[in-house]
């Protein structure tokens, strides 16, 4: 399938205006790139459920806290528009720093306490920078819907209250995490990963699957349940940076679990770091 490659506000604004005219739907995937399954995966959704799917490819400066995670970053484009392509997107945005950010932006959006916590209490500005782009790319496209990944959880709720904050006039989709067979989380960092590291990544999942199980056998500490955690990725030379029982609205942290939570955690596998999270309903719990 052909795909388009569109490189400025204005040429997008011209084509999403001509696709409107005609009725169309449009459907919104944000990315940096490096698509991967995952990503197909929100494209597949955002193209069943529109007419149209439009995908950005945006590696976005303001949300980097560290320079040489920035210029780290994977850029493949013409990977990603043939993976966008066959999961049936029509449109990929690719716009330049210098398109997005013609000048040093004065405006900001900082959605305060959901950003707070979890990567934000690492990421200095990281969440400032995600809002930002996401309000300018959810400006530029005027999508009907976007799709957004639930690996990155806080990222989700910061776009969805800043959405909604802002009268912005779209459905945020969260779709659910797509794992590799041995449960690690796709994400555009694994490619980072040395072989030795890649075979260790999932004990992130299987440590998440085991702190469920265990919540849902009755455990309820959280201080507990984080210190049998680190000690056990630890032993596999996983280093937490943290691990989180949270509410699943607020993203407030929960030390005694007696209802529905999420266990959020970043972790450095070398020099990569992983993020994962899971949802423990506590239906099982008698
Ligand atoms: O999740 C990402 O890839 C990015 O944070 C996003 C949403 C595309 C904003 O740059």
């Amino acid at each position: 399938m052909s795909i388009e490659i569109v490189e400025t506000v204005a040429g997008l604004r011209h084509e999403i205006a001509a696709r409107r005219a005609r009725g169309e739907r449009i459907g919104f995937v944000a990315t940096m790139g490096a698509l991967h399954a995952g990503h197909a995966r929100l494209i597949e959704r955002a193209a069943a459920e529109n007419d149209c799917a439009v995908v950005s490819v945006f590696v976005n400066p303001i949300q980097f806290n560290d320079a040489t995670d920035f210029e780290r970053y994977p850029r493949t484009l013409d990977a990603d528009a043939a993976l966008a392509a066959a999961a049936g997107a029509q449109i990929v945005f690719a716009p330049s720093n210098a398109e997005m950010y013609p000048r040093a932006p004065l405006t900001h959006v900082d959605v305060d306490e959901l950003s707070a916590g979890l990567c934000g209490a690492f990421r200095p500005g990281h969440f400032r920078g995600v809002a930002t782009v996401v309000a300018k790319l959810l400006n530029i496209v005027q999508p009907d819907v976007a799709y957004f990944g639930e690996k990155d959880y806080q990222q989700l709720a910061v776009i969805r209250r800043m959405a909604a904050d802002l009268s912005i006039d779209v459905e945020i989709v969260g779709v659910a995490i797509v794992r590799e067979a041995d449960g690690l989380a796709m994400s555009s960092r694994n490619r980072h990963l040395a072989e030795v590291e890649r075979a260790l990544a999932p004990e992130i999942y299987r440590t998440l699957t085991q702190l469920r199980d265990e919540i849902a056998a009755g455990a309820s500490s959280a201080a507990e349940l984080k210190f049998a955690a680190g000690e056990a990725l630890g032993v596999h030379g996983l280093r937490v940076e943290y691990l989180e029982f949270v509410d699943p609205e607020t993203l407030a942290p929960i030390e005694r679990i007696a209802a529905p939570v999420v266990i959020a955690a970043a972790v450095w596998v070398g020099a990569t770091r992983l993020i994962d999270n899971l949802l423990c309903p506590l239906e099982s719990r008698g």
